[in-house]
């Protein structure tokens, strides 16, 4: 079948979707966005977690064909131009990323949480982000960039805050 969806702005009609074919799969073959992440394909890791509708999924649970004509916006979305995202840059600089499979999704959540709360506290930040696990780090360094994330977003470049 064919899809219609946007995805970060963008138009995309895609063919030869077959039946049961993840949104994830979709994304990451056939729209070349391999920014979302594929560790377990059920639901259980968060590393694919992209925007639907503005709300986050894992897109591994959401069939293809449940894209058409819906609004995605994935990790590619989130830096602009040559910029990256100040959530992004947070991680990096707080040394967040190690292997990096976890790190799309933690940075569409983050997103998500920062978005709907901008000063969350550690508890309010462990649990938005409690479906998005992390072999590597240790979460320490993923609650500091968190909170790196938050002051910036909330004292832009600039500010006199
Ligand atoms: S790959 Fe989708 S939740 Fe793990
Ligand atoms: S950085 Fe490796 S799983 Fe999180």
């Amino acid at each position: 079948m064919r899809i219609t969806t946007t995805v970060n702005g963008e138009h995309y009609e895609v063919d030869d979707v077959w039946e049961g074919e993840s949104l994830l799969y979709a994304l990451r073959e056939r729209m070349g966005l391999p920014g979302s992440k594929n560790a377990c394909e059920q639901g259980e890791c968060g590393s694919c977690t992209v925007y639907l509708d503005g709300l986050p999924v894992c897109a591994c649970l959401v069939a293809a064909g449940q894209a058409r004509g819906r609004d995605i916006m994935t990790v590619e979305g989130l830096a602009s131009d040559d910029d990256l995202h100040p959530i992004q840059q947070a991680f990096i600089e707080s040394g967040a990323v190690q292997c990096g499979f976890c790190t799309p999704g933690l940075l569409v959540q983050t997103h998500d949480l920062l978005t709907r709360d901008p000063d969350p506290n550690d508890a309010e930040i462990r649990e938005a982000l409690a479906g998005n696990l992390c072999r590597c780090t240790g979460y320490e360094k993923i609650l500091d960039a968190v909170r790196l994330a938050a002051v910036r977003m909330s004292s832009p470049p600039g500010s006199t805050q």
